[in-house]
């Protein structure tokens, strides 16, 4: 299992489908396995339920994912934050993508698809996330003005070599 975890625009899904097709798991984004679940995209459960309903829903779909077969999961960028989630990933390889804010806002720009473009408190929820990432990344790379692809291939490269923080075993992928 390796979980990518970062903010808004860190390149998660762009950069786990990279590293998916590579290693010949599946890929799967946490916020698509919602909205297939919710039968409703993301804004309009934020909009219908608020904000701590999606809390529960993502939870609860990333856990299950995390309970199936192995593959390379995208998480949405406020999942770390719910501690119960923090607890399921200890036994995952985590890859913390870091973004900078203004490298992040120029990725996704005004995204109707995301409503926490909306907030006005949005730098300081960035801020508040930081210490989230980094406790339960095993590996972290830096994404600021690099291409998804070199991206990718850093994470390969460091699968393969770093131990897991933690004592958690690399990711090593099975044999054909
Ligand atoms: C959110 C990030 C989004 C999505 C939702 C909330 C957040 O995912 O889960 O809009 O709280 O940062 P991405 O990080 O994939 O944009």
């Amino acid at each position: 299992m390796i979980v990518l975890v970062g903010f808004m625009g860190a390149g998660k899904t762009t950069v786990g489908h990279l590293i998916a097709e590579r290693l010949g798991l599946p890929f799967t984004d946490s916020d698509e396995a919602i909205e297939q679940r919710a039968g409703r995209s993301i804004p309009q459960i934020f909009a219908e339920d608020g904000e701590p309903a999606f809390r529960a829903l993502e939870h609860q779909v990333i856990a299950e994912l995390l309970d199936g077969p192995a593959l390379v999961l995208a998480l949405g960028g406020g999942a770390a934050e719910h501690p119960g989630t923090r607890d399921r990933l200890a036994r995952a390889q985590v890859v913390y993508l870091q973004v900078g804010y203004e490298q992040a806002m120029q990725r996704v720009g005004g995204d109707a698809g995301r409503p926490l473009l909306a907030r006005p408190d949005l730098a300081a929820t960035y801020q508040r996330r930081l210490p989230r990432y980094a406790e339960i990344a095993t590996l972290t790379v830096s994404t600021d003005g690099r291409h998804p692809e070199s991206i990718s291939e850093d994470i390969l490269a460091r699968l393969g070599t770093e131990p897991g923080v933690g004592g958690r075993a690399p990711y090593l992928p099975s044999p054909p």
